[in-house]
């Protein structure tokens, strides 16, 4: 999915206690930790962190963040990353959101997606985009409410993407 700028984005503010801070050496277990209870439909484990996130740590530690619940313990991350080879660095890349089940549904995603957008922009990108797949209704629902727009690439794309669509709240 991809948004062509990143102009009149929604904005939401996070629940008072839930805090956001960036990536620390160390943090790639924390980072593991949430997705392992918060996703369902892949594996992961370090070789995948260290291929999706082949920088140094001082790029992780302004690119990637953790939200901390009210007792200050990592319950989501989501990446302000940078374009692909395919896509091109400049673009802004929203990278491997998620959010621990237990604190799903209280709206988290919203104001976390809102600072993430807000970091690519302090970067200098005018876009951004996403890689997502068609079991991902939550997210994808989350990802519309943004703007961002399925990037469709023929006719297999098309049919898979009104499947998608026509389940999807906005
Ligand atoms: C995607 C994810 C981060 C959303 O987190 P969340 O804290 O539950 O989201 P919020 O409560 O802030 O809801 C944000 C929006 O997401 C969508 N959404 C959330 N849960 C949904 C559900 N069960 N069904 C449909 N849409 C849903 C809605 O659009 C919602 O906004 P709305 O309630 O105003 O309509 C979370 O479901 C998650 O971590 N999923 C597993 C990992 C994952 O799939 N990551 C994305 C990979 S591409």
């Amino acid at each position: 999915m991809f948004r062509d700028d990143l102009n009149g984005l929604p904005r939401y503010t996070m629940p008072g206690g839930y805090t956001i801070r960036g990536y620390q050496p160390g943090d790639r277990e924390a980072w593991l930790y949430i997705h392992e209870l918060a996703e369902c439909d892949r594996p992961v484990d370090k070789d995948i962190y260290e291929e999706q996130f082949d920088d140094t740590d001082d790029v992780r530690a302004i690119r990637q963040f953790f939200l901390l619940n009210t007792a200050g313990a990592e319950i989501g991350t989501a990446s302000a990353w940078y374009g692909d080879d395919t896509q091109g660095r400049h673009w802004g890349r929203i990278h491997w959101v998620a959010i621990v089940p237990d604190e799903q549904g209280h709206g988290l995603a919203k104001p976390f997606m809102s600072f993430i957008c807000d970091k690519l922009i302090e970067f200098g990108h005018n876009n951004a985009y996403l890689t997502t797949w068609d079991v991902k209704a939550p997210a994808i629902n989350l990802y519309l409410l943004f703007g961002f727009k399925p990037q469709i690439n023929g006719e297999n794309d098309r049919v898979i993407w009104d499947r998608v669509l026509a389940k999807c709240k906005y």
